[in-house]
């Protein structure tokens, strides 16, 4: 598998890649996991100036914090405010992680939602793209450098914990990631320039990193970066 490391000027190159990879797909309803945190939101909002199917995506989350969906935290309501109340799609195609219920049974509950909306490869389900953030610390979703263990995990999501707030998080775990048909780390900044570099390059610290073993099985992985993110590379 070689990543496909890709750079833009800018915000509104990223999300043009998007789109192409968006407009690529074949498959209808086409099942889309967003990340959360701060990156998505201007590219969120760019997204929706674009012609796109919306009404053929089934929207996901590759992991939610356990709060309200009014919570100033939820990546649900980062991505209502900066994508869906902007665009039209109807409630059914929404799938969010419901971070108001008690964790474990969410972590079932949503397990069951994502299996009976998407297609299954061995037993596990394949999502068409899985958008993913990229921590400092080498995180992506919810899996943080002292939980690795959600890297091999055989259940579809788990309870993740936050290691510096201990928020509780709902998170896909690493097979589930790395069944999808396109891996789409998308990372700008300068601050996340050297982990890029030591994850890409296999340098310093990377095995400690829960992102550099987000290798796909069958699918595609693109870094998408802007230029100051991939200044190292
Ligand atoms: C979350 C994310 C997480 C995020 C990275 C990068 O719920 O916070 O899914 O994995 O993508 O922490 O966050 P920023 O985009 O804010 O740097």
């Amino acid at each position: 598998m070689k990543e496909k490391l890709e750079t833009y000027p800018d915000i509104q190159g990223i999300s043009n890649r998007i789109v192409d990879l968006l407009r690529k797909t074949t498959n209808t309803p086409y099942s889309l996991a967003l990340s959360g945190g701060n990156t998505p939101k201007r590219i969120f909002e760019k997204l929706t100036y674009k012609k796109i199917s919306w009404n053929q995506i089934q929207f996901f989350w590759g992991d939610e914090r356990c709060v309200p969906p009014d919570h100033s935290e939820s990546n649900y309501k980062m991505a209502r405010e900066h994508l869906f109340d902007r665009i039209k799609i109807q409630d059914h195609q929404i799938h969010r992680i419901k971070g108001e219920n008690d964790p474990a049974s969410e972590a079932v509950r949503y397990e069951k939602e994502i299996r009976n909306h998407l297609d299954q490869y061995r037993k596990l389900p394949v999502f068409d793209m899985i958008m993913l953030g990229l921590g400092e610390d080498g995180h992506t979703a919810s899996i943080f450098p002292d939980q690795m263990y959600l890297l091999k995990s055989d259940k579809v999501c788990e309870i993740a914990i936050h290691p510096e707030t201990g928020q509780k998080r709902i998170t896909l775990t690493g097979p589930v990631i790395k069944k999808a048909k396109n891996i789409l780390f998308i990372v700008t900044g300068k601050t996340k320039s050297k982990i890029i570099a030591d994850i890409v390059y296999k340098r310093g610290d990377w095995k400690k990193y829960p992102a550099s073993y987000i290798t796909p099985e069958n699918g595609e992985l693109y870094w998408i970066t802007d230029s100051e993110a991939s200044s190292l590379l």
